[in-house]
């Protein structure tokens, strides 16, 4: 009798569950998704579809790997965010549910509809493009520029802007941070790399093991980065623009004062330190003096 999809669910969600994962109902409909194509409706409305043996074979392998911590996006390929499948290979970093926190913030200071002048954001350590994709995916009228240091990270990052059609309105520069970047733009945001050098040992598995090293590592204090970038993104920012960053819990009182040193200041915006849900500090906006 060949195994039907819902019983295989549990069976999966038994494993994963056994394995300490607590998102184990969720992680085995994400991999019999991906194996056997049924989608979520076919899965409730037709639990007793069958399961064809080479599909458990594939499973079985996908469960294995699950078993060991692998991030449920780097056996599927793909990863969610703010609403769109981004595609991840190991020279990206998994786009994080807190970024999504640096998404809402810029498209507030992004008008819905263009008035009149062309609106540019630039994006600076772009991995997938995560950023910059949702934010000319969610004004249509976008233009924008997105960099990074890995041209296996912009190659990802450009299959993922053809996904979401927005390819025409992207540039792709690899580069250190910003330089060589020309223009002025209405929004540069950035996610950098933010760890402590000596903290990226201690890292849950799933990240140390599975996100590059040069996505993570922020040097000796976390903060090399947001030295680099703000030392060039004055010179970028418009009149009326603004500059995004995102960083790790407890670095915003260093960061304030590395922009300060820059000619950066926070914008006098109700919501310029900006919290994730787990109300950690977690993105600033600044604009220049
Ligand atoms: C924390 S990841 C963020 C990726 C993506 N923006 C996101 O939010 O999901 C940092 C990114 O910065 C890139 N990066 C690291 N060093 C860089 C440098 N010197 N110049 C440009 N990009 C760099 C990494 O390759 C990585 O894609």
């Amino acid at each position: 009798m060949p195994l039907e999809a819902s019983r295989l669910h549990l069976d999966i969600a038994a494993r994963l569950r056994d394995a300490g994962i607590d998102t184990a109902m969720l992680d085995g409909r994400m991999i019999i998704r991906h194996v056997t194509g049924l989608s979520d409706i076919d899965l409730i409305s037709r639990p007793e579809t069958p399961v064809s043996d080479r599909h458990i074979v594939q499973v079985d392998e996908l469960i294995a790997r699950r078993e060991t911590g692998e991030p449920i996006s780097r056996l599927i390929g793909y990863k969610e965010f703010f609403g769109r499948e981004f595609r991840v290979t190991p020279a990206t970093l998994d786009p994080r549910p807190d970024t999504e926190v640096l998404i809402e913030t810029a498209l507030k200071l992004l008008p819905e509809q263009q008035n009149g002048k062309e609106l540019r954001i630039l994006d600076i350590g772009t991995g997938t493009g995560a950023i910059a994709i949702t934010l000319l995916a969610e004004r249509s009228f976008l233009k924008g520029v997105a960099t990074d240091v890995s041209r296996e990270a912009l190659e990802v990052c450009y299959g993922n802007s053809c996904k979401h059609g927005v390819e025409d309105r992207l540039g792709l520069v690899c580069t250190n941070w910003a330089d060589g970047v020309d223009g002025e733009f209405d929004v540069v945001i950035s996610n950098p790399p933010y760890i402590a050098s000596q903290e990226l040992p201690h890292l849950e598995a799933g990240v140390r093991n599975y996100d590059p090293r040069v996505a993570l590592d922020g040097g000796r204090d976390g903060l090399d980065a947001y030295r680099s970038i703000f030392k060039t993104a004055a010179g970028l920012i418009r009149k009326d623009g603004h500059l995004l960053v995102e960083f790790g819990k407890g670095q915003h009182e260093e960061i304030v004062k590395i922009a300060g040193q820059e000619n950066l200041t926070l914008a006098a915006l109700a919501d310029s330190l900006i919290r994730d849900l787990a109300g950690i500090i977690r993105c600033s906006v600044f604009k220049v003096c």
